[in-house]
């Protein structure tokens, strides 16, 4: 099947060149972000490939379907940033990579939870000009402390069990409770009495209606004086105004942050020569006890090949017309 290939990356080539040898689609890699602007360069493909910054809204979704695209296939898990109406509406089959590596993005968490307490990125690089001096580096034991986990579906599961490992204690917010967590000993609570009791609040649920802005002044007010907040879900998820003067307060004590409520256009592309735009980042860059990562929990070598496989697979089993077990579908 002909595949225009969208928001294309060095990695992106690699691994989909690789699998693509057994499944012999055509691709065509385009650097481009879809958008209004460039649906139109799928004129003659079939299949659109699209990353989790490549917005399709009714525009886009009208566009791809008058030059006659007919599978959005998405290499990624969330699907916040496609119009489903709109596609259903146009006849845009939209399929996705439920599941790649839960591992990757939940280790990516425990990544950012351990610099920021134990500043091990501010101690590389005093080491590196032969600083040897420890003042300004404390950090706490995670043995004993509280972990609110928002959302326990594949990766909040595996993130909450390496936190279990440390001899944390787990609080567990989430609409439709894991009984096998819960047998391990999480605890699920209320969202109000999860934010009141955690020393670290992670976010790992999907940015729907009901979750945009979830963090806000309010929530953040809830939060323990100089808790830490981690985010590796969605940008949107957080309220980014309200964690910046959380932050100035001294109320928030640390924040991680994987995805960012205005990333699109940003993470992802180098800008080391150029002047940022975005206020908002700006800010958060100059707090020491901020930690910003552009959206790279996913990147592993197992997650990118196994989203390249699922979604070859995904578009093979269109064209084939078999039944789409990673069909997005509205309304879940
Ligand atoms: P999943 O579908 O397995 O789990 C999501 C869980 O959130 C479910 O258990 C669901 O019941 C729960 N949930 C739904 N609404 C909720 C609410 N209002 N409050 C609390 N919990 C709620 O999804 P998975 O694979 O665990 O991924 C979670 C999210 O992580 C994705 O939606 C995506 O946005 C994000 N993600 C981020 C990546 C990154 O590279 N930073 C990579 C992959 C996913």
């Amino acid at each position: 099947m002909k595949i225009a290939f969208f928001s294309t990356r060095s990695y992106d080539r690699e691994y989909f060149d690789r699998e693509n040898a057994r499944a012999k689609h055509h691709i065509w890699y385009v650097e481009a972000p879809l958008q209004e602007e460039t649906a139109s360069l799928a004129q003659g493909y079939a299949a659109v490939c699209l990353f989790v910054n490549d917005r399709v809204t009714a525009a886009v979704a009208e566009r791809l379907a008058t030059v006659g695209v007919r599978l959005l296939a998405l290499r990624c898990a969330g699907y916040n940033h496609v119009d489903l109406a709109a596609a259903e509406r146009w006849g845009l089959t939209v399929v996705r990579v439920p599941a790649y590596s839960p591992h990757a993005v939940a280790e990516h968490t425990v990544a950012l939870i351990l610099t920021l307490n134990r500043k091990t990125h501010r101690a590389y690089n005093r080491v590196r000009e032969g600083n040897f001096a420890l003042e300004n580096l404390m950090g706490f034991d995670l043995y004993g402390k509280a972990v609110g986990v928002v959302g326990t579906g594949k990766i909040g599961k595996v993130f909450a069990q390496i936190m279990m490992g440390f001899g944390c204690r787990v609080l567990g917010y989430d609409p439709f409770p894991d009984a096998e967590l819960a047998a391990a000993g999480a605890e699920y609570v209320p969202l109000d009495d999860l934010l009141q009791r955690s020393d670290i609040v992670s976010l790992h649920c999907p940015l729907t209606e009901a979750t945009y802005h979830l963090i806000n002044a309010d929530s953040l007010d809830l939060m323990r004086p100089g808790a830490m907040l981690i985010n590796t879900g969605r940008g949107a998820l957080i309220d980014t105004k309200a964690v910046v003067q959380a932050l100035k307060s001294g109320h928030l004590g640390y924040l991680g942050l994987d995805v960012y409520e205005q990333e699109e256009g940003l993470f992802f592309h180098d800008f080391s020569n150029e002047i940022i735009q975005d206020d908002l980042i700006a800010r958060l860059m100059t707090f020491p006890n901020v930690l910003i990562t552009s959206h790279q929990a996913f990147f592993t070598h197992e997650a990118m090949t196994e989203i390249a496989r699922t979604t070859l697979h995904n578009v093979t089993a269109f064209e084939q017309g078999l039944p789409l077990e990673n069909a997005v579908r509205r309304g879940g």
